[in-house]
């Protein structure tokens, strides 16, 4: 479970949750505020840290197994830190039989993180996903919102390069 940012003194965490508040001074603390709520505070924060789900299941009314399984069950919703760039490697049919698994292989290899992680950078989040829907360009990986296609292993080192800076 990703790491509370605040530190530990009373202060430091008002501070830290003071963007939260804000956002939640915008609903009116009913349980059907959750998921816009949830949505919100995660652009903020980049991801839902403990501290952050904590005080938003006191402020609706929620208990935290609640507001952990709403959150546990949208895929759109994360507990850990992610990555400055989102890297999605297609692993739908025509990418897999063109070799989208050795696509991924190497990029595992190339940033030393395995499907689902972040590097310890935070540059970097790697994610397999179904089809894209760009199976002319199998084997394809979506970094951010650029598409790149007809990849091989040996072409992804100066993709990441790019991306690195
Ligand atoms: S299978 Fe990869 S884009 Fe469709």
């Amino acid at each position: 479970m990703g790491q509370c940012q605040c530190g530990n003194s009373t202060e430091s965490k008002e501070k830290y949750l003071a963007p939260l508040k804000t956002i939640l001074e915008g609903y009116e603390g009913k349980q059907k505020d959750l998921i816009p709520v949830l949505q919100k505070a995660q652009d903020e924060y980049g991801y839902l840290p403990e501290e952050v789900i904590k005080e938003i299941a006191n402020r609706l009314n929620l208990s935290l197994s609640q507001v952990y399984g709403v959150v546990t069950f949208y895929s759109q919703f994360h507990l850990e830190p992610r990555g400055e760039n989102i890297i999605r490697v297609c692993m739908g049919t025509a990418c897999h039989v063109r070799g989208g698994g050795q696509v991924l292989n190497k990029i595992k290899e190339e940033l030393g993180v395995d499907d689902g992680e972040t590097t310890e950078d935070l540059k970097f989040t790697l994610e397999s996903v179904a089809c894209i829907g760009a199976c002319g360009l199998a084997p394809v990986i979506m970094i951010n919102d650029d598409t790149h296609g007809r990849l091989t292993p040996d072409k992804i080192p100066a993709i990441l390069e790019k991306y690195k800076a």
